[in-house]
């Protein structure tokens, strides 16, 4: 509890405490850098996606640890949402519409008759503004979205900062406010992680611990039946540490599932995961406010060719996506995603690295 209090406030307090710079830059696509010591964390605002995470493992031996590109060009004909911050609501919207206040609103479907990530073009597919950028400290993103993009109701005003804590911590803050319109606002961080490096092989014997007893199940085209189902002793169940690979061969495809995450969201930070991989020595640890976490292993990876040329596929890289539930605008009984106007939607992650 302590601990979880500190790492929000450290990260809350700080930053009204920096200088703004706006780089004169404008709307040009390029990469930022984040840095101090050997940790480094690269961005492009495309997308506002993180490129690159460059860390240490125990020996001291520096790897990047995140897929992904070459290149910001390669990343506008990306279809895996590398590194990317999706919205205005992640995850899938079964039918591509929704209704909200009697009105009946149709999105933009790009995935069979659904909405994945946000439409068509979604957050992960526009260019965000540079708002603010200090290089050992943070930078903030901003995006505003307008009534009707993809579908989605009102103007919206989003901005991401990506912060450094002390050495080895990465904080990221989503904020969003709705403008003059109710709206569902979800948004996620898309990175894949690989601890042993991007380009190391699969995830399958990195160890995992999930704080979460219940998962929303999904229908043949992963969309939520609006079932909560308790995963204790099944191949979902991580509650305590193993490797992913152990009972996946149980599953249909690997793991695309949303975990409904045992500490109550919105109020505070809880541990959300534990993530292990045994050669690097490297640790990942994840807090967020959220209620639940997409637990995703690559599944659809079909040899994307990204950094260095290496050839990325099934399981090359997992997500770890802090979020709502998914489709939560069809099923009232998930928790609410709506902002209402003035209201401001706000979604914190801490990752700790060690070795
Ligand atoms: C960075 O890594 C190098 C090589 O392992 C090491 O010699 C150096 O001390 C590290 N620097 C910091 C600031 O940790
Ligand atoms: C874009 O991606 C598709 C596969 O998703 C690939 O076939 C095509 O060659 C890519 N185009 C460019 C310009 O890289
Ligand atoms: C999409 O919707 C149309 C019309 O409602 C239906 O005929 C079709 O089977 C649906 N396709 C899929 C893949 O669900
Ligand atoms: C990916 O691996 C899983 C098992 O972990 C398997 O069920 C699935 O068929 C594989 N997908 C592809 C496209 O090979």
């Amino acid at each position: 509890m302590g601990k979880k209090v500190l790492f929000l406030r450290v990260l809350l307090l700080a930053l009204p405490l920096v200088a703004e710079t706006v780089p004169t830059a404008g709307k040009e696509v390029g990469v930022y850098e984040l840095k101090r010591g050997n940790f480094s964390v690269k961005f492009t605002h495309y997308g506002a996606r993180m490129v690159s995470l460059v860390l240490p493992d125990r020996n001291g031996n520096l790897a990047d640890i995140v897929l992904g590109y070459d290149t910001v060009d390669k990343y506008k004909n990306d279809s895996a949402y590398f590194g990317a911050i999706v919205g205005r609501v992640a995850n899938r919207i079964g039918g591509a519409q929704f209704t909200l206040n009697g009105e009946h609103y149709k999105l933009v479907a790009n995935e069979r008759n659904n909405t994945l990530h946000g439409g068509r073009r979604g957050f992960s597919d526009v260019v965000w503004t540079v708002k603010s950028y200090e290089p050992d400290s943070y930078i903030t993103f901003t995006y505003d979205s307008y009534d009707g993009e993809q579908g989605f109701p009102g103007d919206l005003s989003v901005s991401v900062t990506f912060l450094l804590i002390e050495t080895n911590k990465l904080g990221i803050k989503m904020e969003a406010k709705a403008l003059k319109k109710a709206t569902p606002v979800n948004l996620a961080l898309h990175t894949y992680w690989n601890l042993g490096g991007h380009n190391s092989g699969n995830i399958l014997s990195h160890e995992i611990q999930l704080f979460a007893s219940r998962i929303t199940p999904v229908d043949s085209q992963l969309i939520p039946t609006g079932q909560i189902s308790d995963i204790k002793g099944s191949a979902y169940d991580f509650l305590q540490p193993r490797d992913i690979g152990s009972q996946i061969n149980k599953l249909p495809a690997g793991y695309d599932i949303n975990y409904v995450l045992d500490g109550h969201g919105h109020e505070h930070l809880n541990k959300v995961a534990v993530l292990r991989e045994k050669m690097s020595g490297r640790e990942m640890e994840l807090w967020s406010n959220q209620v639940g976490v997409q637990f995703y292993t690559g599944n659809y990876l079909d040899n994307v060719k990204g950094k260095g040329g290496f050839v990325y596929s099934n399981h090359s890289g997992l997500c770890l996506e802090t979020q709502g539930f998914p489709d939560s605008v069809n099923h009232p009984n998930f928790p609410s995603q709506i902002i209402n106007p003035g209201e401001t939607y706000k979604h914190v992650m801490i990752f700790r690295f060690t070795a």
